[in-house]
């Protein structure tokens, strides 16, 4: 790694906001972006597409290893083919953190992160970037808000695209995938002991945006 290679860990809990702002300091520093979320979300797309029984771990482990994902900028492309789109829908919300908590899954994906970042000057975002895939990170941040803003935001983008659940559900789907999040065994969400915490509650994206890169800088 070079000396003045940047790499800039964002990590935190489902609906703080860590992808927007991330996109936002990528453009603005000029860095690759990349959104760990959407490479478990495009597993878990191809998983449930193609019915893959996850309780045979050869399988799964053929199967892992004949997909491929890529993040040309910014969008996810799965097998070479555009999916952005499809990734963010009650469905998968529903079961991505029940499988990005399979071990195999995250060994794969992480080697992958690690590849990019190894070639690139990234900002990443996710749950395990300060822990466990960037543990070297120029810069860290663990960002958060309260449940109830994660769950509005969450349900405001969800109403955007077009899906129509309950906000109280929608809050519930957090607190599932939270629970899951933070209790798996294997680099559960954790903010590092060097990350800088920012708790987003009630603050536009720009404070938010602005404050990180005062950090930066
Ligand atoms: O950030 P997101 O909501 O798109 O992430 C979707 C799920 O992927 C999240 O519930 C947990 C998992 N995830 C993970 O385990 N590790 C990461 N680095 C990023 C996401």
């Amino acid at each position: 790694m070079s000396l003045n290679k940047i790499s800039i860990a964002i990590d935190g809990p489902a609906g703080a906001g860590k992808s927007t702002i991330a996109k936002l300091i990528a453009r603005t520093m000029n860095l690759t972006y990349i959104d760990t979320g959407a490479m478990y979300r495009a597993i878990t797309f191809k998983i449930l597409r193609d019915r893959i029984d996850l309780s045979n771990e050869i399988k799964l482990l053929d199967f892992l290893n004949q997909t491929k994902i890529d993040i040309v900028n910014g969008e996810i492309l799965l097998d070479d083919l555009l999916i952005t789109e499809k990734l963010r829908t009650p469905e998968i919300n529903h079961y991505v953190s029940n499988i990005a908590q399979i071990p195999i899954v995250r060994k794969k994906m992480v080697e992958l992160q690690r590849r990019i970042a190894a070639n690139h000057n990234v900002i990443m975002d996710g749950r395990d970037i300060g822990t466990t895939v960037l543990p070297n990170a120029t810069h860290k941040f663990f960002i958060t808000a309260s449940i109830e803003e994660r769950a509005q935001r969450r349900y405001n983008e969800l109403c955007i695209k077009g899906f129509h659940q309950d906000l109280q559900e929608v809050q519930a789907e957090i607190e599932q995938r939270d629970k899951i999040d933070t209790e798996r065994t294997i680099s559960p969400l954790k903010k590092h002991e060097n990350a800088i915490l920012i708790d987003t509650t009630g603050m536009t994206i720009e404070e938010v945006t602005d404050k990180i890169l005062s950090y930066i800088k």
